[in-house]
């Protein structure tokens, strides 16, 4: 077939499945919530939000909307700006006593994350919060497919959470964060309008920008889904499934889209064009990591979010310590990629070009230092801190850095080069700053 474009493998996996919910793109498409929502049979809602969107206009337009196509509305904004067990224990409660028949969540990563959690946890209690989480550090319990239909609207361009199967959460009392990932966990529906980037802060925009960046980066390297092993029974291809032709083509647009847009995006906010593609590009990135899983870039920025120091971020309000994702996996990617170019130069070389690399006189050899340096430019022109320095990390934290990430095993296995617990110390040694 002439998309099959990847060498098989010996015992490799010769087929891979594509999920994405159905997604509208549009400023002012929030005026469509109430149809939608009417229209996926739902009645009495559970709107899930958090305290910074409550008052904002666009979560006005979709409770507006509901309430005119006649449902009723129950909001719940008890969120954290990272997504944890706690707001999910308060919103499973939510849910189990709410006699809903739909979820709306409007807001960032954090709250549909929460919203997805939420409603399994809602739906079906389970004694041990970490026992629905993958080994090592849950029992990897299977995750019952009957939720909630849920109509995401995602108000940042960067966590690609409404088109994904995956819930990022905060496990308070291990201080680290770890992936719920199965297909019960998609929204039916994604309704994105990119007008609801046009107040945030440049801080966010460049936050969530690199995390667009490295969804795109890490799904178009990661390992090939012809590497990883064929599968018996289809119904537990899992979502971490290796780089493949759908990913490829979202990836790679994603990737244009950053080059093109994330400075100005970023630096000006009256930037219509700039703001629109960004947000455009997070939702592709989101179908495209949602359809390969990430690789180091995301497996090394869980050690710095469980192990971060007295240091805040700017353009958040939220009490020290605090590193959003974005920043978390940025500072390790130049490291990362040029650690990871040697598996694939070509694939990194493409990447580059995509992201607009300066490529004169270059080869692709080179491609891991011409990629590292591009994200490093990136990093310069949007104000992220330049390496694990600058949010409050020495060298003689990387062992512990490393171990803490190390747990991270199906990600660090979709990286495209074999990595043990060495490679990681050596990247983070070399990610203290550019
Ligand atoms: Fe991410």
């Amino acid at each position: 077939m002439g998309c099959q474009y990847f060498d098989p493998c010996a015992h490799g996996a010769d087929s891979f499945t594509i999920a994405i919910p159905k997604v509208t793109f549009g400023r002012a498409c929030l005026q469509e919530a109430g149809a939608r929502a009417r229209g996926l049979g739902m009645n009495r809602i559970a709107l899930f939000t958090d305290p910074f969107i409550h008052d904002s206009a666009y979560l006005a337009t979709v409770l507006d909307s509901l309430k005119q196509s006649g449902l009723d509305v129950a909001i719940f904004d008890e969120i954290t700006i990272e997504a944890d067990d706690a707001s999910v224990e308060r919103g499973a409660v939510f849910i189990a006593e709410g006699n809903f028949d739909g979820v709306v969540s409007v807001g960032g990563g954090s709250v549909m994350d929460t919203a997805k959690a939420s409603m399994l946890y809602g739906l079906h209690p389970m004694g041990d919060f970490l026992d629905y989480f993958a080994p090592p550090l849950g029992a990897g319990k299977p995750i019952p497919s009957e939720l909630l239909p849920h109509i995401a609207c995602p108000t940042t361009s960067g966590t690609g959470s409404e088109c994904t199967s995956i819930s990022v959460l905060r496990i308070n009392h291990l201080k680290t964060k770890f992936v719920l990932a199965n297909p019960a966990l998609m929204a039916q529906q994604a309704l994105i309008d990119p007008a609801c980037c046009a107040s945030l802060p440049p801080e966010v925009v460049a936050s969530t920008g690199f995390d667009l960046l490295c969804h795109a980066l890490e799904c178009y390297t990661a390992k090939a889904y012809t590497r990883w092993d064929k599968i018996d029974d289809p119904m537990k291809r899992p979502l971490i499934q290796g780089a493949n032709p759908w990913s490829d083509l979202a990836a790679r647009k994603a990737l244009e889209i950053v080059g093109e847009y994330l400075d100005r995006g970023v630096n000006d906010a009256t930037d219509e064009e700039a703001r629109d593609q960004l947000m455009w590009g997070a939702s592709l990135a989101g179908m495209a990591f949602g359809n390969s899983g990430t690789h180091l870039g995301h497996a090394l920025s869980y050690g710095v979010t469980h192990l971060m120091h007295d240091v805040t971020t700017g353009g958040y309000t939220v009490k020290s310590p605090f590193v959003p994702h974005g920043i978390s996996v940025a500072v390790s990617a130049p490291a990362i990629f040029r650690y990871t170019a040697e598996a694939t130069p070509e694939r990194h070389f493409e990447a580059a070009s995509y992201l607009q690399s300066d490529l004169r006189g270059a080869a692709a050899d080179d491609s891991g230092e011409v990629l590292a340096r591009r994200i490093i430019d990136l990093m310069r022109k949007t104000g992220v801190p330049n390496g694990l320095s600058e949010v409050g990390f020495t060298a003689d934290d990387v062992p512990a850095l490393a171990a803490s990430s190390a747990r991270q095993v199906r990600a660090i296995a979709n990286s495209p080069r074999e990595t043990n617990l060495v490679d990681i110390e050596n990247i983070y040694a070399a990610a203290i700053s550019y």
